[in-house]
């Protein structure tokens, strides 16, 4: 399965990193969390995924509504959601957070992703990418919320880290930037 009807529809390919945590993660309850317009969220549910895909902006869920009703497609529950709440209050088997938490409040980072860790079934995964500020590379952008090193990892103490970097890659704009990328089960 590919990235069919993101091309019908216009959209970008899922993101990379969604991708490849396809390969590792088995179909089940999934979040896409700050979905946008819907690029992981089509993705994973042509994986096998029941998907639950949430943004705060209310024009991309409906733009991803109007796919879900014109391809009826009965494995995507698109709602508008702030993240900021940090009350998921259900469970999942694989919660992705591509590209949107810099975008967040941080002073409700923590606890956004003390949510994401409570509202994952044991054995579940965790998939983040999100850029970071540091030193020796300071972030050329003005994101509200930025990693520093290492910062995402001990966030994850006591899980498995399936996956864990801090690379310097590039957003859609082009610009230059590190991220954290993670992708983390949860053990106990
Ligand atoms: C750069 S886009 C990333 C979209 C998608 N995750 C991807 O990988 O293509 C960031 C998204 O986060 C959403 N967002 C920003 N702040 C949010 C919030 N507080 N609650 C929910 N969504 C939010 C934006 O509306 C936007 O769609």
């Amino acid at each position: 399965m590919t990235n069919d009807i993101n091309s019908r529809y216009g959209l970008n390919p899922a993101h990379s990193e969604v991708v490849a945590a396809c390969e590792i993660v088995k179909p089940g309850k999934a979040l896409d969390m700050g979905c946008s317009n819907g690029r992981n969220a089509l993705y994973l549910s042509q994986q096998g995924f029941q998907v639950t895909a949430v943004d705060a902006n209310p024009s991309a869920i409906s733009m991803l509504q109007g796919i879900i009703d014109e391809e009826k497609i009965s494995t995507i529950k698109a709602q508008v959601y702030d993240i900021n709440q940090a009350e998921l209050g259900d469970e999942y088997d694989f919660i992705a957070c591509t590209v949107t938490l810099m975008f967040l409040d941080p002073s409700r980072v923590a606890a956004v992703i003390a949510d994401m860790q409570k509202s994952t079934v044991v054995g579940g995964y965790n998939l983040i990418v999100c850029a970071m500020n540091t030193t020796e590379t300071p972030c050329p952008v003005s994101f509200p919320f930025t990693f520093d090193s290492g910062e995402l990892s001990q966030a994850y103490q006591g899980w498995e880290l399936v996956k864990y970097n801090e690379d310097i890659g590039t957003m859609h704009n082009g610009a230059k930037l590190q991220f954290a990328t993670l992708l983390a089960r949860k053990i106990v």
